[in-house]
This record gives C-alpha cells, sequence and structure tokens, in this order.
C-alpha cells in the first residue's frame, strides 16, 4: 500500500488547481513501487539474455518512474483538473471547435475488433473493417453531395493539401498543368488555406469581402483568368455567415475551367439542410473531429477526408476499400483494397487514422440523417440567440442571421475603457468557460468568434451570455490579470509558443 508520499517527503495530495508545478512521476519515483499487478501465468519467465542478443542490450536499465498504482491515478486526475476540457464546461472556441463528444463514441471504438486489429491484417481478417471504412466513404458522400472520398489524410490541413495535389492531378491530366497557377481564396479564409496553396505549388490570389462579409462578386470576378486553378471557400464562412451567391460564384469559376474546394470544417452548419455538392463545389474535405465527434486539437488524432465528384474520382489517394461482388462464402458484400486508376498516391500511411474514423462512423449511425440535421439546426438557433443576447454590448460587425457561430469585436470595448478580444478571453476562463476564437477571421477587428455549438442547454448559453456582457462591464485596468483563478496564469503568448519547453531534465542539479 502506498504511503501517499514521494521520496524527499514530497505530498502527493498538491491542492487541485494550486498554481505550484506540479511534480513529475519521476519526483513521485520510489525505488521497487509499480502501478502493475500480474497474477502468475505458468508461463516460463525468460530472462533478458535469453530473448535479446548481447549486443543489443542495455548497459543500464530504462529509467521509468516506480510508483504505485495510488499515486499515478492521483497524479493524472490532478493534471486532467489543471486544465479546461469539453467535459467540464462550455467551449465556445470558434472555428476550431471542441464539441462535447458522445461517450457512446468512445465506448464503440474501445471494442477489440476494432481497437486491436493490426492495419497490416490480411483483408480476408478484416472485412469488417473494410465494411466500415466503406459504409463511411458512402455515407459522407451522401452528406457532402459527391461521388467519392479518401478516408486518409489526419486533419483539415492534409485533407486541403489532398484536395490541391487532386486539383494538380486533374489540370495536369487535361494538359494544362503549367498554365493554371492561382488558385483564388477569400480574406477571411482560415491560415491553412494560403499555406496548403502554396504547398500544393500553386499561388494564392486574395479575393477582398463585400460589405455583407461574403465574396465580393465584382472583385472576383476581375481576378478569374484562364490560369485559374481554383477558388477554395468555406460555406458558412469564417464570419459565421452563408455565402448567398454560391451558386453564381461556382458558375464563375466553372466559366474559366476552374475547380471549387469547399473547407468543411464549418460543414456543421449544414447537415441534412444543403450540400456542398449542390452547391457548385468539386473537392471537399471535412474535419470529423469537429464535425462528428471526434475530439479536435491537442484532443486527439483528427481526420480530414475529402470527397470529389465522378471527374476527380480517378486521382483520389490510395488504397481504398471497393465492394467486391460478392462474399467468398457467396453472401454478402466483399471488400479488397484498390488504388484508383491515376491515383495520386498515398496521403496518410495505412488507411489514415482509422479509430478517428470508426468514431465518426459510431456518431453518424446514432444521429442518422435526421439527428445531424437537428445537430445543425440546434448550433445555429443556438448561435443566433447568442448574437441577439450581445449586440448592444459587443459591436457584431456584420449584424444579420449567422450560421453556427458568430463573430463579434471589442472594439467598442477597447475605445470606452481599454477591454481588448485577448482580456475578453482571459476572463471568460475566470467566469468557468474556455475563451472563444480571438483575433480571427482577420477582417475583423478585436474579433471574438464564438462558436457555442448544438450540446449546450438554453441554461447554459444563458450563463455564457451573462458572463460576457458582466466582463464587458469591467475595465481593461481590471482584466488584465486575468485569468487569476487558473493553474497557469497569463502567459507571453509569444514566448510560450517560441521558447515551449516540453522536456524535463531527470539529472540532478
Ligand atoms: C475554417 C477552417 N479550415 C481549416 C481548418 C484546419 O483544420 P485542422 O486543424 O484539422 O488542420 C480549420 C481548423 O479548425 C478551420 O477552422
Amino acid at each position: 500500500m502506498s504511503t501517499g508520499s514521494a521520496p524527499g517527503g514530497r505530498a502527493t495530495s498538491a491542492p487541485l488547481m494550486g498554481r505550484d508545478p506540479e511534480p513529475t512521476l519521476f519526483e513521485l519515483s520510489s525505488p521497487g513501487r509499480t502501478a502493475a499487478n500480474f497474477r502468475a501465468t505458468g508461463v516460463p519467465e525468460w530472462s533478458a539474455e535469453e530473448l535479446v542478443p548481447a549486443g543489443a542490450l542495455r548497459d543500464e536499465p530504462t529509467p521509468v518512474a516506480e510508483v504505485s498504482e495510488r499515486d499515478l491515478v492521483a497524479h493524472m486526475t490532478r493534471l486532467s483538473h489543471r486544465q479546461f476540457s469539453v467535459d467540464l464546461g462550455a467551449y465556445p472556441l470558434g472555428s476550431c471547435t471542441m464539441k462535447y463528444n458522445p461517450k457512446l463514441c468512445d465506448d464503440a471504438v474501445a471494442r477489440a475488433g476494432l481497437a486491436d486489429v493490426h492495419p497490416a491484417s490480411p483483408p480476408a481478417l478484416t472485412q469488417g473493417w473494410m465494411a466500415l471504412l466503406a459504409d463511411l466513404e458512402d455515407a459522407l458522400c451522401r452528406i457532402t453531395g459527391m461521388a467519392a472520398a479518401t478516408l486518409q489524410p489526419p486533419a483539415g490541413a492534409a485533407g486541403e493539401l489532398t484536395g490541391l495535389l487532386l486539383m494538380r492531378a486533374f489540370h495536369g491530366a487535361g494538359g494544362q498543368g503549367g498554365r493554371r497557377r492561382r488558385v483564388l481564396i477569400p480574406d477571411s479564409a482560415h491560415g491553412t488555406n494560403p499555406a496548403s496553396v502554396t504547398l500544393g505549388g500553386y499561388e494564392v490570389t486574395q479575393v477582398p469581402s463585400d460589405a455583407r462579409g461574403c465574396v465580393d462578386l465584382d472583385a472576383l470576378a476581375a481576378r478569374l483568368d484562364d490560369d485559374v486553378a481554383g477558388i477554395m471557400l468555406t460555406n458558412p464562412n469564417t464570419l459565421g455567415l452563408f455565402e448567398e451567391d454560391i451558386v453564381a460564384i461556382a458558375g464563375a469559376v466553372h466559366e474559366v475551367g476552374g475547380l471549387l474546394y469547399y473547407d468543411g470544417a464549418n460543414l456543421n452548419a449544414i447537415l441534412g439542410v444543403t450540400r456542398p455538392g449542390d452547391m457548385g463545389f468539386d473537392i471537399v474535405h471535412m474535419n470529423l473531429h469537429k464535425t462528428f465527434a471526434v475530439p479536435h486539437g491537442g484532443g486527439g488524432p483528427g481526420a480530414g477526408p475529402v470527397a470529389v465528384t465522378d471527374r476527380l474520382a480517378p486521382y483520389l489517394p490510395g488504397p481504398r476499400p471497393v465492394r467486391t461482388a460478392e462474399g467468398p462464402s457467396g453472401g454478402g458484400d466483399a471488400y479488397e483494397w484498390a488504388y484508383p486508376e491515376h491515383s495520386i498516391g498515398r496521403a496518410h500511411s495505412w488507411h489514415g487514422n482509422a479509430l478517428a474514423l470508426a468514431r465518426a462512423w459510431s456518431y453518424i449511425l446514432a444521429n442518422g440523417g435526421d439527428g445531424l440535421a437537428r445537430v445543425s439546426q440546434a448550433a445555429v438557433l443556438n448561435a443566433n440567440w447568442l448574437r441577439h443576447r450581445l449586440r448592444g454590448t459587443y459591436d457584431i460587425p456584420y449584424d444579420r442571421p449567422c450560421m453556427h457561430e458568430l463573430v463579434a469585436s471589442a472594439t467598442n470595448l477597447k475605445r470606452a475603457r481599454g477591454l481588448r478580444a485577448l482580456d475578453v478571453a482571459k476572463r471568460m476562463l475566470e467566469e468557468g468557460f474556455h475563451a472563444p476564437t480571438t483575433y480571427f477571421p482577420l477582417v475583423v477587428e478585436e474579433a471574438l468568434m464564438i462558436e457555442p455549438t448544438e450540446t449546450e442547454s438554453p441554461q447554459t448559453l444563458a450563463a455564457m451570455a451573462d458572463a460576457l456582457i458582466r466582463i464587458a462591464a469591467g475595465t481593461g485596468d481590471d482584466a488584465h490579470a486575468a485569468p487569476r483563478t487558473s493553474p497557469v496564469g497569463r502567459v507571453d503568448e509569444a514566448r510560450a509558443a517560441r521558447q515551449l519547453i516540453p522536456t524535463w531534465d531527470a539529472r540532478p542539479t
């Protein structure tokens, strides 16, 4: 039984949410303690010397922390309490949304039949997995109005690059690879869009937004020519507004031979209501880790499948799970791995982040088509409810019905009382909410991008609005020191990003 205290008299019962640095597991270590508890199996024990060639053996044992199960669990639990998480409270981070993820999806992917399968297992042993992936491809195509998909890309940005390489392959096959060198992007676009265009070997041409916060059609027309490979758009755009002229935009881009790329990071606003394919898009990536229950960002591996229309399907990455006529015993479908005819190759090792894909599939099945439509409807309703509550307190630069997120501005507060978007965000942590996205999109000064998501109750939404209104009534002087109640106070963000020290030196000083 552990005594609950580490060598050197260090207590392991540090107060939750304290500001002292948490001891590392190595500092809690004590020789001989162990968190493992194996029963004797009767299998003879082999020594390291009998199993490993002498030349490959270490001189010293690997230094591992030796702690009891009790101390290990307490340590991990304390760490988990030192940060805000979707399981703790509302997380209105716009655009890069962290949605509450149903526990059902955790449960589904923890099953041994999914979790314990090696990706190199032969197709004869993985028909169930392949059926799941093929069914997911079909569902994503139905949801987006596309013909075929790849599940390989591991994130939205990876999906973007894959989509641009598909664009390049398509134009190259049409003998226009050299001529088509520009990709158009609106000025409200997410930063990954221009980065992906550059990585994909194209030049970025920016298109300004108009007074409604949408693509300026005249400016678009002035930039369209036969050297345009395509346009990248997200709809709703990053101002949370629906591009109402999307059909005209699609017509104009197709007219000059360009393709339309849909950044699907905002797909959670339109599920079951409209589809990128119906709007005229040719290539779509989806952030499954936003729309379909996979944790986003630091929360876990993502998935950014790409779906395309018929004419781009031959270029998709491979291998893909393909249905053959009949199962081996003559009944049902059977599957094999195959590369599309003119495939651009792999976008990721094996079959992508397979468990993230299975998780998304469980979310889609659990909701069904009508449930997915309700997800989007509730997300849009919640964002508009919040927009109404904040109106008059915060500037709302484009104050018309929004989709799943709203973009407010702290410009009025900065002018009146020195309160900036950053101060509002840090004060939200003190109020028990995660901060909204700040300073994005770049076209809005002192931007606060708030995505309440579909899962928050009216009570939570009201509490969030009350907190934002309470914060706005304060001054910058009050708020500059925020957050004062979290384990880490306000950090110098540039220094924290540039001089991050993610290692710990185990040698005694
Ligand atoms: C509009 C938009 N596009 C692209 C991305 C990139 O996605 P990822 O972070 O998965 O690379 C994001 C991030 O959430 C986004 O909000």
